[in-house]
């Protein structure tokens, strides 16, 4: 089976082909520039962005893959959760897609997109693990029963782990996305430097809060001389990074030992980072459990992740119809 996944959640507009659930045929990615500048994204642009770019962007993936439209047996496109206008985009023009071409309609959840890129990069990853999804839009703490069965066990109570990476980058000045470059200078930087606070939360909760360690950091800075910023600012980054890899780390093992499963998975834009990577998997080592993460490609926003999604839920004979809206807060739903 053939299908077209789109992507269009946020500021990357996406388009993959992706054949038995499992091949990625094309797998082709615009990240929108446009908000570099204003160090965050800003939901009008990134409209705009999108309907400027979905139509080469899905030709791009059509004529890397090396077919033509009529031999896409499905569509399956991102419904939420993301911004309702970036959103529509995706989702307008895969149910004209679909209407034309008389193919199913498959309506995909972002966060169980990302799910699926692990099952794209690791087809041996078995059923139940723990799979961490963090990114600048979420930080979720699943419990994946199996391939579409999943237990939300925790989510952040306000910003995300990869948002924080990009306010934290936005008070040090040091350019957006921030999560690249916090992780590319933190090879350089001391994470003992300063002791940021980690929000465990109440005793037994799954649930992240890395909004106070945010504004920590910004509190921090303002206290320093713009010399001693100067000397210190891979360091105070370093410090930051370490305190949401802690929390993200010990809260991941702690929900593999509580589920009593062996195996925990990373996903989302965050999951390219190295320290965590690094720190995962010698904290996984010391409890006998296994770590998994997909390609970076893979880690951040793709449509090749909502095709495989969309490939799964299709064979399970799951259709979506042409009213399907786009759900800013969309829940994580299992197969029925
Ligand atoms: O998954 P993604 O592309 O989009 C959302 O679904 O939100 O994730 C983007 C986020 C941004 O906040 C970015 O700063 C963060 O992932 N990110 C990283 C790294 N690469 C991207 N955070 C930490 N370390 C990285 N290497
Ligand atoms: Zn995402």
């Amino acid at each position: 089976m053939l299908i077209l996944g789109i992507e269009t959640s946020c500021d990357e507009t996406a388009a993959s082909v992706v054949k038995e659930g499992k091949d990625i045929l094309s797998n082709v990615v615009y990240s929108q520039m446009v908000h570099n500048k204003y160090g965050g994204v800003v939901p009008e642009l990134a409209s705009r962005e999108h309907i400027r770019t979905i139509v080469p962007v899905i030709k791009a993936a059509l004529s890397e893959a090396k077919i033509s439209s009529e031999k896409i047996e499905g569509v399956a496109v991102t419904y939420g959760p993301g911004l309702v206008g970036s959103l529509l985009i995706g989702l307008s023009f895969a149910k004209a897609l679909s209407y034309s071409l008389d193919i199913p309609l498959i309506g995909i959840n972002h966060i169980e997109g990302h799910i699926f890129a692990d099952f794209l990069d690791h087809p041996e990853i078995s059923s139940p693990f723990i799979c961490l999804v963090i990114s600048g839009g979420h930080s979720n703490l699943v419990y994946v029963a199996q391939k579409g069965s999943y237990e939300l066990l925790g989510q952040t109570r306000d910003d995300a782990a990869g948002e924080a990476f990009d306010k934290v980058a936005k008070v040090l000045n040091l350019g957006y996305p921030g999560g690249p470059v916090i992780d590319k200078v933190s090879q350089e930087g001391n994470p003992d430097f300063f002791k940021f606070p980690r929000a465990y939360l109440e005793e037994g909760s799954f649930d992240f809060s890395f909004s106070g360690l945010k504004t920590a950091v910004a509190l921090y800075v303002t206290k320093l001389s713009e010399e001693e910023l100067g000397r210190h600012r891979t360091d105070v980054a370093t410090s930051f990074q370490e305190a949401v890899v802690d929390v993200l780390v010990e809260k991941g093992i702690k929900a593999c030992l509580e589920k009593n499963t062996r195996k925990i998975a990373l996903a989302g834009g965050v999951a390219r980072n190295k320290r965590l990577r690094e720190r995962l998997r010698a904290e996984a080592e010391k409890n006998h459990l296994h770590v998994f993460y997909p390609s970076p490609i893979l880690c951040t926003d793709n449509a090749a992740m909502i095709a495989a999604a969309g490939d799964f839920r299709l064979s399970r004979g799951e259709v979506s119809g042409l009213d399907l809206n786009a759900i800013p807060y969309a829940p994580l739903n299992s197969v029925q």
